[in-house]
């Protein structure tokens, strides 16, 4: 009778427990949203962009930490074919709430850096980025994508991009292949020399 007792007792403490544990396992804060990211990722973008965003080829763009608004933005205008490249493919079926929940997925994962080995040619770019180009009329980056490249909402984070993939969008700003700014990162762009945007990129791909 008394083991019996206990052996109930012992039931009595451990079936609350025992049933809320699956709970967490399944639902641990993963959203349906989540879960189409997700999906999408492992089946279209993870081969150039990485499961975490992380790119480890350098002409693809990092997006892990990039600014969600941004994210949108740029999928909303590879999508109408506003900005042209090997991208308006991977958008062109992609809907609102799907891109929403792209950028929210990419947004959220952590932030990389790459170690900068050209100390010098760095401190250049450290000029350019922070002071400008009060000569040929290059405003300083820092004024728009923040001190430390970190950028805002509608601002790309330029921080710990791949070199590269900076340079590129540079080059491309200024000959207009990428047209989706003409506004602001043209004029910004064209006005830069061929060292100039060697040694930003080199800056900004160091910074964290
Ligand atoms: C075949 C390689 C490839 C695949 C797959 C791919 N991308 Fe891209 N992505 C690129 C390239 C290259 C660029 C840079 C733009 C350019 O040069 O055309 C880019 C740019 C982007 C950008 C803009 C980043 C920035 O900083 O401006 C976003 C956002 C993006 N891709 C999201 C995605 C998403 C979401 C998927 C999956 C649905 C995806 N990409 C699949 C190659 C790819
Ligand atoms: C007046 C504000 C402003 C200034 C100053 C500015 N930018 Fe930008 N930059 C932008 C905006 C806005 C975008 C996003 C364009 C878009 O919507 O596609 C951008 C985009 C970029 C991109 C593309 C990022 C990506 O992920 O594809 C690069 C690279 C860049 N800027 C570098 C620079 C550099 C380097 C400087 C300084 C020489 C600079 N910018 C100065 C506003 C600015």
């Amino acid at each position: 009778m008394f083991r019996l007792f206990w052996f109930f007792c012992l039931f009595c403490i451990l079936s609350p427990l025992s049933a809320s544990e699956p709970e967490p396992a399944t639902e641990a804060g993963v959203t349906p949203e989540a879960e189409v990211a997700l999906k999408i990722v492992q089946g279209k973008c993870q081969l150039c962009h990485g499961l975490e965003g992380e790119a480890s080829n350098v002409v693809y763009p990092r997006l892990a930490g990039q600014h969600k608004n941004y994210i949108v933005k740029q999928l909303h205008d590879f999508r109408s074919g506003q900005r042209t490249g090997t991208m308006n493919e991977m958008a062109k079926d992609l809907t609102d709430p799907e891109i929403t929940a792209l950028a929210d997925y990419f947004s959220s994962k952590p932030t990389l850096k790459h170690r900068v080995r050209n100390k010098e040619f760095a401190q250049v770019g450290w000029y350019i980025f922070h002071r400008g180009n009060e000569y040929s009329g290059v405003p300083a980056c820092a004024s728009c994508h923040g001190e430390n490249g970190e950028g805002s909402d509608i601002l790309p984070r330029l921080a710990g991009q791949h070199k590269r993939y900076i340079s590129d969008q540079l080059t491309e700003f200024h000959t207009r292949k990428r047209h989706n700014d003409n506004a602001i990162m043209h004029s910004v762009a064209s006005k830069l020399t061929e060292m100039e945007i060697e040694a930003v990129a080199t800056y900004a791909s160091g910074l964290e």
